[in-house]
């Protein structure tokens, strides 16, 4: 590689889940203290960040076609960065067949991104996919600026091993980030403009702390502590996992107002044979006992989840019992995916893997019922009045943007400012989003 001329505007794009997007915010923030600039929409950058994700088909293979588009026409590239889960899992294939990447960097590893491009700027190519514990966050700038909402990463990593996935290779094991960071970080983002907080993490609920007074303390406590933040008004998390779920953080929802009455649980199947095969630690019955326990304290608790169709060897009668707890359950929205084998992975090498037609099939069938309650979710709320929290504008003049407690989408018109949280009455529905009226600009 050339000697280059220090990088004077940067673009990152982050792709996958929302702890990349807090990755990708988080790299920006240490560029931007560097002196470099964020891209004006449109231009090209001088320094581009693909931060990739690993989950399912395709991932490097889209990494390799981006690298191709940041081609110039004289045949010379921006400086490029492949951070990610994907720099993570194949590195060196990437630093071998992409000759324009001069920076691989892992996703425990990204503090180090500014050292990293010194050396690409002196021509000298790096990879850094080391794994140290926690360390990246020490090394990371205070939070000076944000929007309405922000996230927080307090968890890191999976030790579930579910045998689909490729995440607990490529984030590595469960880490928690301590309890005084984190209120700290939450401190400085309500200072920075944010007026609710999701707390992030692989595996959030597994997050585990000491707490002031040195008491041993789940998410559920982290979530009680942060509620005490002057200027936090709202507070999710996610992703959770059934098996972490405790009794600490099902009694927040009833007691914490912060806490927002939404919870994202992942499921993936109805199918207990299926569910063993996948390696989850919990059957139908157990995660539907689960949700039970959350009505119990919080009765308009929204549901959320995730499904996988098409698991090696799921039989359509398998497939069935996933619709059944899809209509048991009456989910607010919902994530579904069809199978993708990922290398590396025990389910990839099973047998009975399944045709892709079938599995079209079935995912065709389940998003229609997923659709189908989420436009009953929504139309029940017609008439309710709720606090939105308005997050942007809308597309027409004098529309905004927000949300309900409930992760809704509401739009409405009338004389509010960004970061408010105002009063609303739901008058119409749609699939994806309400209408809403202003009743008055502050929470009832
Ligand atoms: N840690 C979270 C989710 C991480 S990945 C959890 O366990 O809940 C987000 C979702 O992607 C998963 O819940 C799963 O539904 C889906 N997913 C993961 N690996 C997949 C694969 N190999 N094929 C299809 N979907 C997958
Ligand atoms: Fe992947 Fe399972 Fe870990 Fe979620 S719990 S990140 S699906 S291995
Ligand atoms: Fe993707 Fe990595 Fe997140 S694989 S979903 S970016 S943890």
């Amino acid at each position: 590689m050339q000697e280059t001329a220090p990088p004077r505007t940067y673009r990152v794009k982050s792709f996958g889940c929302q702890m990349n997007v807090y990755d990708g915010e988080r790299m920006a923030e240490m560029l931007a203290q560097r002196g470099i600039a964020p891209a004006p929409e449109g231009e090209e950058a001088d320094l581009v960040v693909l931060n990739t994700c690993h989950i399912r088909e395709k991932a490097a293979e889209k990494v390799y076609s981006d690298i191709g588009r940041l081609r110039r026409e004289d045949g010379s590239s921006p400086l490029i960065a492949v951070a990610g889960c994907v720099a993570q899992a194949e590195g060196e294939e990437i630093m071998a067949r992409a000759p324009a990447v001069s920076m691989v960097v892992g996703p425990q590893a990204y503090h180090r991104l500014p050292d990293m491009l010194d050396r690409a700027v002196a021509g000298e190519r790096a990879t850094d996919t080391d794994m140290p514990p926690i360390a990246k966050f020490d090394a990371l700038p205070a939070r000076r600026r944000t929007g309405p909402t922000a996230f927080l990463t307090v968890q890191e990593g999976c030790d579930k091993f579910c045998t689909y996935c490729v995440v607990p290779y490529t984030r590595g094991a469960e880490i928690s980030r301590p309890y005084a960071d984190l209120v700290e970080e939450a401190h400085r983002l309500v200072e920075a403009g944010a007026r609710e907080i999701t707390l992030l993490g692989q595996n959030v609920n597994a997050w585990r702390g000491e707490d002031g007074a040195g008491r041993g303390i789940g998410l559920g406590g982290l979530i009680r502590a942060l509620a005490k933040v002057d200027g936090l008004e709202r507070i999710r998390y996610t992703t959770s996992h059934p098996a972490d779920m405790d009794e600490e953080m099902i009694s927040a929802h009833g007691e914490v107002a912060k806490l927002m009455p939404f919870l994202h649980l992942p499921v993936q199947s109805g199918s207990d044979r299926v569910l063993k095969a996948m390696n989850r630690s919990h059957t139908a019955d157990s995660y539907l006992r689960l949700l039970e326990r959350f009505r119990a304290v919080r009765p308009d608790i929204a549901l959320s989840g995730d499904f996988i169709v098409g698991f090696p060897g799921e039989t359509d009668a398998e497939f069935e019992e996933t619709l059944k707890l899809v209509d048991e359950v009456g989910y607010a929205q919902c994530f579904s995916f069809k199978y993708s084998p990922r290398p590396g992975t025990p389910a990839a090498t099973m047998d009975g893997q399944i045709a892709k037609e079938v599995m079209d099939d079935r995912l065709q069938r389940l998003q229609a019922a997923l659709n189908r309650d989420q436009l009953a979710f929504n139309r029940a709320s017609i008439g309710k009045r709720c606090a939105v929290l308005v997050e942007r504008k809308g597309k027409y003049p004098g529309q905004w943007l927000g949300k309900s407690p409930w992760l809704q989408s509401v739009h409405f018109t009338g004389e509010v400012q960004l970061g408010d949280i105002v009063t609303l009455e739901l008058v119409e529905a749609g699939p994806n989003s309400l209408a809403g009226q202003l009743l008055a600009a502050v929470p009832a």
